[in-house]
Order: structure tokens, then C-alpha cells, then sequence
């Protein structure tokens, strides 16, 4: 990255890659931190020895807090959400295959983790029972389907239609695409008791060639775009909201070498986002501030659309 011709969000010029990076003391994000299937955390169950916290007992804790459930939170843009909802106080259940660390930065986040596989359905299937069970009556505000993934060929380049085998296709669709819809179908009953709305992740790479996404993402992304009309159409009756972000170059561990480049010749503001700014709109769009907005797909790119 040039730090001469892009400029970072915020005052520093590192204050980006600080803030999209998760507390250093966290070891389920620290580097060396144990690979998946490796052992990890204790179960959701066992409080660690040395925390002062009754997890048990703030699992079941009743609360008017409005309730989120946010796919992929365990690093990036996910990471920032989750923050954002935190800060704004808000009941935050996160999900994703790495385990939750009893040091991050809430206690009550370590019974609201739910460990699950996007790429396969009864992992879904388990994550959904496990949420409805877990929010009851009081239902879910918001659903963010944040979960992605963006596949590189063997030498790190954009994987093309061509060139991509059936099990990529597979996965990158199941986890970008298929997985939201059946996350929504499952939680329908949830989202409508907590009169919820919705929030795809979508991106920039669903409308247009991008010199690194490739043809397997960038479909899944344009799929997730048009699942989000369909969704705000057939769901605005029952008062769920189903809108859409659409991110450009966002400093998170997806991006490729290169994106320096990408930023200065295609974004207009010539600076890369921070993930906080797509947590901004995100929360905007799961408040009462956007009561009337549905099926939109917000572009959180720096004019690269245009
Ligand atoms: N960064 C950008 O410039 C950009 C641009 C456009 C769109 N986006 C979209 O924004 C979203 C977040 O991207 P990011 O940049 O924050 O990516 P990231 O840093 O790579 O994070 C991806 C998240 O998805 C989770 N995930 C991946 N595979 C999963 C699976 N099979 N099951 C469950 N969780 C899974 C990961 O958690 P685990 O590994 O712990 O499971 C991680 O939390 C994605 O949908 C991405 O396509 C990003």
C-alpha cells in the first residue's frame, strides 16, 4: 500500500489497519491463535476459571435491548459491526467458524457465539435452531449477512469463470449466497416477533468486473443483490426490511496485493474504506432512522461505482 498517494480513513495514516484489526489481547484473532478443528475456547457452557462473570446466567438474563445477529464477525467488516452494535448498545449474537474468546471485549459475547459452518446446511440448520432458541420470544431486531468469501486461484489471481472447479462454485455460493437465504427463511418467525430487519453484504464486484474477485464471488454477489429485492418485495407486508450494502476496497484480510492500485485509479475519493464506515451504514439501515428504506443496495465505496 502507498501510503504517499492513499489516504487511510481517519486522522492517522494507520488508523485504519488499527482499528480493522481485533483487540490485541484476543487471542481467537492472535496470530498463532489455534487453526479450526484444533483445540480451542471452552464450550459455551464452561466459564473460563479466571472470569468473574456468571456466563450462565447472562445467557438467560432478560434484556429491552434490541437483539442483532451478525454472520462473519470474527475479523473485518464483521469485526466492525459488531462493535458498532455493541457501542450502540444492542443484544449481539456473532456467528462464525472461529470460536468466541472469553477475553474479546464484551463477557456476555461469549454465550451469544454460535460456531457454525456456512458452507454447510445442517451447520446452518443448527445455527438457526440454536438462535431461535436463544433470543425466545423476544425475537431478532436485525440479521446481517455479513459471511463471505473470495476464493484465489493457485497463484493468487482472480479465479475465472473458466477456470473455476464445481466444489469453488459450490462453496463460494453456498457461504455468500445460499446461506443468507436460509438464515432469513429460518429466522423468518424470529425477525418478525422482533419486527427485524434485514442487511445483505453484498459488493461493488456483483455489478461489475473486478481485477480480483472472481467470476464464482462476483456471481454469488449479484445473486445476494437480486435475493435482496426479492426478499424487500415478497417480506415489506410483514414489516421485515431487507436492504443491501455493497462495499468497494475495504481494509480487511479479503483484499489481494494490488488493491493500492485498484484505489488509485478507480476510487474517485482515493482512499481505501475502513470497515467502521460500512458498520455506520449498516446500523443506519437496521434503525428507525431508516424506517421507509427497503430493497436498497447502499454503494460504501468512494464513488468507485461511478
Ligand atoms: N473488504 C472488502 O473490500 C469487501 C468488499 C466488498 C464486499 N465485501 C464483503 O464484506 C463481507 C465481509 O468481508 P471482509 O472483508 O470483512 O472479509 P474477511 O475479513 O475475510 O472476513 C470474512 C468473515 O466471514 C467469515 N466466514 C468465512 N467463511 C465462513 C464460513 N464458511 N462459515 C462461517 N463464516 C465464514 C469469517 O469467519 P471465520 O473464518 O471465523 O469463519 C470472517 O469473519 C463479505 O461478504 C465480503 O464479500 C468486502
Amino acid at each position: 500500500m502507498s501510503e504517499k498517494t492513499i489516504e487511510r480513513p481517519g486522522t492517522g495514516p494507520q488508523e485504519g489497519a488499527e482499528e480493522n484489526r481485533p483487540p490485541a489481547e484476543c487471542p481467537a484473532h492472535a496470530k498463532g491463535a489455534p487453526a479450526k478443528g484444533e483445540a480451542q475456547a471452552a464450550p459455551a457452557s464452561e466459564a473460563p476459571a479466571a472470569c468473574p462473570v456468571d456466563h450462565g446466567a447472562l445467557a438467560h438474563e432478560p434484556s429491552l435491548k434490541p437483539v442483532v445477529a451478525v454472520t462473519g464477525a470474527s475479523r473485518g467488516i464483521g469485526h466492525a459491526i459488531v462493535r458498532k452494535f455493541y457501542d450502540e448498545n444492542w443484544e449481539v449474537y456473532t456467528l462464525s467458524r472461529t470460536p468466541f474468546s472469553h477475553v474479546c471485549p464484551w463477557a456476555e459475547g461469549y454465550v451469544r457465539h454460535i460456531e457454525v459452518n456456512l458452507s454447510d446446511d445442517r451447520s446452518i440448520q443448527y445455527a438457526i435452531d440454536q438462535l431461535r432458541e436463544r433470543v425466545g420470544e423476544k425475537g431478532l431486531t436485525a440479521l446481517i449477512n455479513n459471511a463471505g468469501i473470495s476464493p484465489k486461484n493457485d497463484e493468487g489471481g482472480r479465479l475465472s469463470a473458466m477456470g473455476t472447479p464445481l466444489k469453488i462454485w459450490q462453496d463460494v455460493h453456498m457461504v455468500n449466497f445460499i446461506a443468507p437465504a436460509l438464515l432469513v427463511q429460518g429466522l423468518k418467525d424470529a425477525l418478525l416477533r422482533g419486527n427485524g430487519s434485514v442487511v445483505n453484504i453484498t459488493s461493488i464486484a456483483g455489478s461489475r468486473i473486478h481485477p480480483f474477485a472472481g467470476a464464482a464471488y462476483a456471481t454469488s454477489k449479484a445473486a445476494l443483490s437480486a435475493l435482496t429485492r426479492e426478499l424487500a418485495h415478497e417480506l415489506a407486508a410483514s414489516g421485515i426490511r431487507v436492504n443491501a450494502v455493497a462495499p468497494g476496497e475495504i481494509l480487511t484480510s479479503i483484499l489481494s496485493p494490488g488493491t493500492d492500485e485498484v484505489v488509485e485509479r478507480e476510487v474517485p475519493m482515493r482512499r481505501i474504506g475502513d470497515p467502521k464506515e460500512v458498520a455506520e451504514v449498516v446500523h443506519f439501515l437496521c434503525s428507525g432512522a431508516s424506517s421507509y428504506v427497503i430493497g436498497a443496495e447502499i454503494n460504501i465505496d468512494g464513488g468507485q461505482h461511478l
